[in-house]
């Protein structure tokens, strides 16, 4: 089969692509449109280095035709904050060493987004269990832990003193 148009969109920007319908949607995010945070680490749903959140669930990218992803809303790490502006998990990660090589880690900081957005309150088991998908050769996991735990309360708290 031919390219088509696909429309999706994308950290909140409608976009239009040219691509055959198997293109991975991770080609399609860095190749096409120059969104380069979700990372290519092995292509084959193992290492989460290429996560991003579509319609509210972490996916590897890796896994998704761009077909299938035709119509949906897709965040990547560039949509959840801004280096002016950073996402409460994207100050943690730099306050607390959450990375060393970073490869992982735009991955690792979409993943714990959704995570939580679904458990606000996560015990330190909880995250661990909510990252299995998410590979690092080099960190021992321990700082991202302790990073996304910082997260979690900071965000709580800033909910807190809103309400
Ligand atoms: S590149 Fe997608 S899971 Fe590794
Ligand atoms: S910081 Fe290097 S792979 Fe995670």
């Amino acid at each position: 089969m031919g390219k088509q148009h696909y429309q999706i969109t994308v950290n909140g920007e409608a976009r239009d692509v040219l691509a055959e319908p198997r293109e991975l949607l991770i080609h399609t995010l860095r190749e096409q449109l120059s969104i380069t945070g979700p990372h290519i680490g092995c292509e084959t749903s193992h290492c989460g280095a290429c996560t991003v959140d579509i319609d509210g669930r972490s996916v590897k990218s890796c896994t998704v035709f761009i077909a299938q992803a035709a119509g949906r809303e897709i965040t990547t790490v560039e949509g959840l904050g801004t280096p002016d502006a950073m996402h409460p998990l994207q100050e943690a990660f730099r306050e607390h060493h959450g990375l060393q090589c970073g490869y992982c880690t735009p991955g690792m900081i979409t993943r714990a987004y959704r995570l939580l957005q679904e458990n606000p309150s996560p015990t330190e088991e909880e995250v661990r269990f909510g990252i299995a998908g998410n590979l690092c050769r080099c960190t021992g996991y321990q700082n991202i832990v302790k990073a996304i735990l910082a997260a979690a309360a900071e965000m709580n708290a800033a909910k807190e003193a809103a309400e």
